[in-house]
């Protein structure tokens, strides 16, 4: 695959390029004199930091590099101090750069400590994950957990750049390409059906991670993500069916204590708001055993599996009644009304804030069975 390029507007502006390779040879940030700070974690340095260092030295005045420990868990206001009291020991200033290089938790972090820092500096993305690739590092949403509520804090803030290497991908763990893949069959059914398709035809490709089948999907994935928040990049309105999943999982994972990484919550939570859909007569029974076994092609979880719910320390944040307050805890539902993403049809997402509390108690009832 030669590079290839997306290009983003953000108010009818063109913003950021998206730059999909498999090296780093099309990187270019134009400007040679800046320096940077190559944010990471624990995980993501181990295996591809150094490498990534030496590839774009000679872009930069010089790189630093800060990395933390890697877990959601660490996704916090705590790291981000830790990065800001790095980034003034090391002087920097409004004219350096940060660089996320990781999955969502590394690029949320970052791209919302250059929101911060100075009132603002300049980041990029770099992604080493599906996940990150295909959601989290396009658009520009920004933030860290606070005291457990999912990105409570945040800003919006586009990078300069997101540059894609998906030969990082190779080296990922299973578990963490199943994850990806959840949002990738996200797109299928909020916004393009066909796309469905082609994600089971090459099931088999993308689990063996090869980095041809990788890079087509990536490319569908930030075309769609792309059209979305080029109409609504302040999540006014559209914007809000990239939520498809989130209500309940987001639900999940909070009670699960991040056992469960993202990726699987959506998984769950993609269940559940089908159920909803389906019991409302939008989508057929068999539109949502498709879906369900799409998602478990991919080895994604579609209900809290056993050993979750069976935890002593979790079995009383695993209930319907504690997932619907953590719904109504969620950033989305500061107003107390739960909003579900649902389907008209097989690629064709509404925001509804009209679901009764008996048609999410019996859709949990579902994924907690
Ligand atoms: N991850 C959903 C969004 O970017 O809006």
């Amino acid at each position: 695959m030669d590079s290839q390029i997306i290009h983003v507007n953000n108010d009818g502006k063109a913003a950021y390029d998206i730059i999909l390779s498999r090296d780093f040879a099309a990187f270019d940030y134009g400007n040679k004199d800046k320096r940077l700070c190559i944010v990471t974690d624990s995980n993501v340095a181990k295996y591809c930091l150094n490498d990534t260092v030496a590839s774009l030295s000679r872009h930069f005045k010089d790189i630093i590099t800060f990395t933390f420990d890697a877990g959601e868990e660490n996704k916090n206001l705590e790291t981000v101090q830790d990065l800001y009291a790095f980034l003034i020991e090391n002087h920097f200033d409004r004219k350096c750069v940060l660089g996320a290089l990781g999955g969502g938790v590394v690029g949320d972090l970052t791209g919302f400590a250059a929101a911060t820092y100075l009132r603002g500096i300049p980041f990029i993305q770099i992604p080493t994950s599906l996940l990150a690739c295909v959601d989290s590092s396009v658009g520009g949403k920004t933030g860290v957990d606070f005291r457990r509520y999912k990105n409570m804090v945040g800003a919006f803030n586009m990078p300069e750049l997101v540059y894609m290497n998906t030969s990082l991908m190779a080296t990922l763990p299973d578990r963490e390409v199943s994850c990806g893949m959840a949002e990738v069959i996200k797109y299928g059914y909020i916004m393009d059906r066909d796309f469905l398709d082609i994600i089971s035809q090459n099931s088999g490709a993308l689990l063996a991670k090869d980095p041809e089948a990788l890079g087509a999907i990536v490319k569908r994935c930030c075309e769609c993500k792309k059209e979305v928040v080029e109409e609504d990049p302040y999540e006014k309105g559209r914007r809000a069916i990239l939520n498809f999943g989130h209500t309940a999982g987001h639900a999940v994972e909070k009670a699960a204590g991040f056992k469960l990484n993202h990726g699987e919550c959506v998984a769950i939570g993609m269940n559940a708001a089908l159920y909803i859909s389906e019991n409302r007569g939008y989508i057929s029974s068999s539109d949502r055993e498709k879906a369900l076994e799409l998602m478990i092609c991919f080895n994604l979880p579609v209900t809290v599996p056993k050993e979750i719910k069976s935890a002593p320390e979790l079995s009383s944040a695993l209930t319907n009644q504690a997932l619907i307050d953590n719904m109504r805890s969620d950033k989305k539902t500061l107003d107390g009304n739960i909003r579900f993403v649902l389907l008209k049809e097989t690629g064709e997402a509404f925001v509804c804030g009209d679901v009764s509390e008996d048609e999410i108690n019996i859709a949990l009832e579902v994924v907690l069975s």
